[in-house]
């Protein structure tokens, strides 16, 4: 795979995928780290008097142009973070435009241009679409690991036109993931929390065969439960997963993978109700809605967490948005930052959830390795490999 070190980028019009999805709150952006994940890779091309174009797209708006998606509220902190003046702004990647911009820049200079979901040629991949484009540029970087699970035109399109070489981020997250996997010490476990088990039976099925332990929390686990036969109230379900949920917990039993279900957890009328109650999940009662897991379940996890050699952490184990459901999974956050170095224990965490709970619980230091990724962690723990980095992989332009 060719990278910034390997592969020579000097005085070149670079098509930069970055990944500028980032959680914005009221207008303001609630965690820069994905632009942070781009900088290494931005300032070299900078140096080396590049003219850069960023490409990146921000939510779903699905091939139209919806304002409140427009990029150009990320221009200051782009500027700030990246430490330059200037950066052009593209409305339209359009021949015309593109060329009128790389006339006026600079070498060293930034242009970003607007949300490439905006155009339909995206997500439909338009390969007529990804050449034109690509004759106006000498080569194509990605750095958008978190972004590379999907098999779009700025993502493994232009790399049909273009020498395409990995940044400096996307190879950060490829190692310390793979060696994480790689490497794998026993007894190790995984934490898998989220709301659907629906976008997690793969993960699960997975690494049921690489752990010994996976503690299963967050809404998904309601699902287990149900088909365990317990009753969940009001609690979010997926009814036609059930049998999903048998087969799971089947597969577990056969390759001697424990799983910890809830055996307690915390409930509210609904997600805004502030006054919980405590159950054990043989009295869950017909208008409780189960949150967050309890503590006796918490315990069973943390003494786990503490007796593993590596902790594999992907989704809350409860609706953490919502105080106080957000206990336990700070509570876990906590332990394995108290504990992860002391006790040797190799940390792994990812998915745009969990980045975020572990940053509320200011429990950074405890993880050799937090991933910037959501779904593209996941497919890659699911044992698939990115589009995005095969299509880096199989590229031979010179
Ligand atoms: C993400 O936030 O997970 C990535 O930027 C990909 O976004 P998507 O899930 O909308 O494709
Ligand atoms: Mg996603």
């Amino acid at each position: 795979m060719k990278n910034l070190e390997n592969y020579k980028i000097e005085s070149k019009r670079v098509l930069f995928r970055a990944d500028f999805n980032v959680p914005l709150v009221n207008g303001k952006i609630t965690d820069t780290s994905r632009i942070i994940a781009a900088k290494s890779s931005i300032k070299k091309l900078i140096s080396n008097k590049n003219k850069i174009f960023l490409v990146a797209h921000f939510g779903r708006p699905k091939g139209k142009i919806i304002n409140k998606y427009s990029l150009s509220f990320i221009l200051p902190s782009l500027k700030e973070i990246f430490n330059v003046d200037k950066i052009y702004f593209l409305k339209n990647l359009d021949e015309e435009s593109i060329k009128t911009i790389t006339e006026e820049m600079q070498r060293g200079d930034l242009c970003l241009v607007e949300n490439i979901r905006f155009l339909k040629e995206e997500e439909k991949i338009d390969l007529h679409f990804a050449k034109r484009i690509s004759n106006l540029f000498d080569v194509y970087v990605n750095d958008a690991f978190s972004a590379s699970h999907r098999n779009h035109t700025s993502i493994t399109g232009f790399a049909k036109f273009l020498p395409a070489v990995a940044g400096n981020h996307l190879i950060m997250e490829i190692d310390n993931i793979n060696f994480f996997l790689e490497n794998s010490k026993k007894p190790n476990m995984a934490i898998v929390g989220g709301s659907k088990i629906s976008t997690k039976i793969q993960l699960l099925n997975n690494l049921i065969e690489q752990f010994s332990t996976i503690a299963i929390g967050g809404a998904m686990a309601n699902t287990f439960l149900l088909a365990n036969k317990k009753n969940v109230g009001n609690s979010l379900i997926e009814e036609n997963l059930n049998e999903e949920a048998i087969k799971v917990q089947l597969k577990a039993k056969k390759l001697n993978c424990k799983l910890i279900l809830p055996v307690d957890a915390v409930c509210g009328k609904n997600i805004q109700d502030t006054h919980p109650v405590y159950r054990k999940i043989d009295e869950i009662s017909s208008d409780d809605m189960i949150l967050d897991i309890g503590e006796i379940t918490t315990k069973l996890i943390n003494e786990e967490i503490i007796n593993s050699k590596m902790v594999l952490w992907n989704g809350p184990v409860g609706a953490f948005e919502y105080k106080p459901y957000d206990k336990a999974t700070n509570v876990i956050a906590k332990i394995i930052k108290f504990n992860a170095k002391k006790l040797n224990i190799d940390t792994l965490a990812g998915g745009g959830d969990t980045i975020s709970a572990i940053k509320n619980a200011k429990a950074e230091d405890g993880f050799d390795y937090i991933s910037n990724a959501g779904g593209a962690f996941l497919e890659w723990l699911e044992g698939n490999e990115s589009p995005g980095v095969i299509a880096l992989k199989e590229n031979n332009f010179s």
